[in-house]
């Protein structure tokens, strides 16, 4: 029997045995989102954690995933198919910093983009992902925006809300910052037919050039629901795989060679199946660090509703 053959079907019998379901990010590769119960961008992905009724999770994605989900639902078990897969971007501010911009603006909004830790979120009004980013700052009162950690992110949603007042961190994707407007440009001139789309998390040099900019899951839509039949696309290469399934009559390219988030490719089928073996390794949150995270993250799919 094929490895890979053995190894989905032992996962898809521990699955059952210990009542657990897959959520999986569009950026792990193609053969565990193929396992996984539920694939999703990062709000659809902490939307579903709060509505399935098995009692364990297994994350297929980096830390601030799994995180969110454990701090919606502490009852739950909350086991990272890779501990190791972290988002550097989630590192990139500190709450001293949070303290001092309070300090300066204490009428700000403190608006966290999901990547982030449970110790920014705790510290944070609001959080936001890709896809709500916009909608949620749009329908906050405060004219003044403190936006972490990401900086691409922070600047494209304040050129749609010239009203707000928008202060700036300078974390950074490092996946998304290494597409170039020169790559995009030479794929352009190869494929000139093609549209572009891209990640917010893209530079602002970058989607100046796109036809669309959305998170993972809103590229997939308007790909699917669009006319057209050539894409460049200016995000990680997981979402390829959902791409081809969905359209496979169109065809989607990439922009460079650097397309490629290591720690979200950390993910095996084996990193699943071990996990569901052990049950383990449990994501583990402070109490009061995880209450206070929590409640961005409500306000979040509140005002996301
Ligand atoms: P999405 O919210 O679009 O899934 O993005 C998550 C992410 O990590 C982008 O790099
Ligand atoms: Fe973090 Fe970038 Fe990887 Fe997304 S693609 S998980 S932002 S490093």
């Amino acid at each position: 029997m094929n490895g890979n053959k053995e190894v989905k079907q032992r996962i898809a019998e521990l699955k059952k045995e210990k009542d657990a379901v897959i959520l999986a990010h569009y950026y792990v590769d193609g053969e565990v989102q193929e396992i996984a119960d539920y694939v999703g961008d990062s709000y659809y992905l902490a939307e579903k954690a709060t509505t399935i009724p098995a009692g364990t999770i297994i994350f297929c994605g980096v830390s601030f995933m799994g995180e969110s989900a454990k701090i919606l639902n502490p009852e739950k078990k909350v086991i990272m198919a890779d501990q190791k897969a972290d988002c550097p971007m989630a590192h990139m501010i500190e709450t001293e910093r949070i303290h001092e911009v309070r300090e300066q603006y204490p009428d700000a909004a403190v608006v966290c983009y999901v990547n982030s830790t449970a110790e920014i979120k705790a510290e944070s009004d609001v959080c936001v992902t890709s896809s709500n980013a916009i909608r949620i700052v749009k329908k906050l009162p405060n004219k003044d925006i403190f936006f972490i950690p990401d900086n691409n992110l922070g600047r494209y949603a304040a050129k749609q809300l010239p009203e707000k007042h928008f202060i700036f961190h300078d974390g950074f994707c490092h996946v998304h910052t290494s597409i170039h407007r020169e790559e995009v440009l030479k794929a352009k001139e190869v494929h000139p037919e093609a549209l572009i789309l891209a990640h917010p998390e893209c530079t602002e040099e970058v989607l100046e050039l796109a036809d669309f900019i959305g998170s993972t899951s809103q590229i997939l839509d308007y790909a699917t629901q669009s006319e057209e039949k050539v894409f460049l696309i200016c995000t990680e290469m997981g979402i390829f795989y959902e791409l081809q399934q969905k359209n496979p009559g169109k065809k989607f390219y990439s922009v460079g060679h650097r397309q490629f988030c290591p720690n979200m490719k950390r993910i095996k089928l084996e990193s699943v199946l071990e996990a569901l073996e052990r049950m383990g390794p449990e994501v583990q949150l402070d109490e009061e660090i995880r209450q206070k995270a929590k409640l961005p993250l409500e306000r979040m799919l509140q005002l996301a509703a």
